[in-house]
């Protein structure tokens, strides 16, 4: 027998099943993926709720997150904020596919992740793309303490056509990547103290009430407006590491600090992940 035909017939306990099959591919596949990055935090910054802001909210989060980098080694990913949403207005109009809208979407959250990099930059905070957070993040975050990227999944020209408005944007994309990582826990930093039962800025949202806790499973059924993107609550749903999200304030001082220390002081989502 050549050499060739031994390569050729290499024994794999998937090669000869179909992938549809699950009660096939559980011995194999079902087994939970290892933690890549297990002490790296990984925290969202709202585009539309931080961002936007300019310097009255940025300047203080960015203050923080310097006091916070002895402490953590942070992954921080920043949202898009109110250009992408003109930009949909503008591709919607004119027809174009959401495939063709995300990535446009995409490049305003790489433009917030560059403006905070630069006043991170001081303490050696660089920005980095999507091909570096895939391959080469422990290096970096072994030169510095943190890093900066875009928020948005590269789904890109593959984003799902579900619906006009790419559905995967930067609160799905940072959960992926952190649970891909195995990552020690995500923040979700916006302007308001937490989930409510209704939008507080809403028509009457001076009623809405905070939810300190709730989970994956129980939003799925919740069907008004949340602060963040609806796959979001899909993906936890399935999610192999993160037990949970903590959605923050982050124009209020020192919460950033305390959610990274593991205290309760927003809404604390719990994932689909199981402990062990
Ligand atoms: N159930 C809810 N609980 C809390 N806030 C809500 C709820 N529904 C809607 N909101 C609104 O969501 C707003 C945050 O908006 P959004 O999530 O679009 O911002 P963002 O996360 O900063 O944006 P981006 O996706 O660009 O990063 C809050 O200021 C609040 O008014
Ligand atoms: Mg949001």
């Amino acid at each position: 027998m050549s050499a060739a035909n031994t390569i050729k017939h290499v024994a794999s306990p998937l090669a000869r099943q179909t992938l549809l099959d699950s009660d096939l591919t559980r011995p194999v596949a079902g087994v939970r993926p290892i933690r890549l990055l297990p002490w790296v935090q990984v925290v969202k910054i709202g585009g539309r709720s931080i961002m936007d802001r300019g310097p009255e909210a940025i300047l203080p989060i960015v203050e923080e997150i310097r006091k916070l980098l002895p402490e953590h080694r942070l992954l921080i990913l920043t949202g898009a904020g109110i250009r992408a949403r003109h930009l949909y207005s503008v591709g919607l109009d004119l027809g174009l596919p959401a495939g063709s809208l995300a990535p446009l979407a995409a490049s305003e959250a790489g433009q917030y992740g560059h403006i905070l990099a630069s006043l991170l930059a001081p303490e050696g905070v660089a920005y980095v793309e999507h091909e570096t957070i895939a391959s080469r993040l422990a290096i970096h975050l072994s030169a510095a303490r943190a890093v900066v990227g875009s928020a948005f999944p590269p789904y890109h020209h593959h984003e799902f056509p579900t619906s006009r408005i790419p559905v995967h944007r930067a609160d799905t994309g940072a959960f992926l990547v952190a649970d891909a990582l195995g990552a020690a826990g995500l923040t979700i930093v916006e302007d308001v103290d937490g989930v409510y039962d209704a939008d507080p800025n809403g028509a009457g949202g001076d009623k809405a009430k905070l939810v300190g806790e709730t989970s994956a499973a129980e939003l799925a059924g919740f069907t008004g407006t949340l602060p963040f993107d609806r796959a979001l609550v899909e993906v936890m749903a399935t999610a192999r590491h993160i037990e949970r999200v903590q959605l923050i304030n982050g124009l209020v001082p020192g919460r950033l600090t305390a959610a990274l220390r593991g205290e309760h002081v927003g809404t604390i989502i719990h994932t689909g992940a199981r402990r062990g």
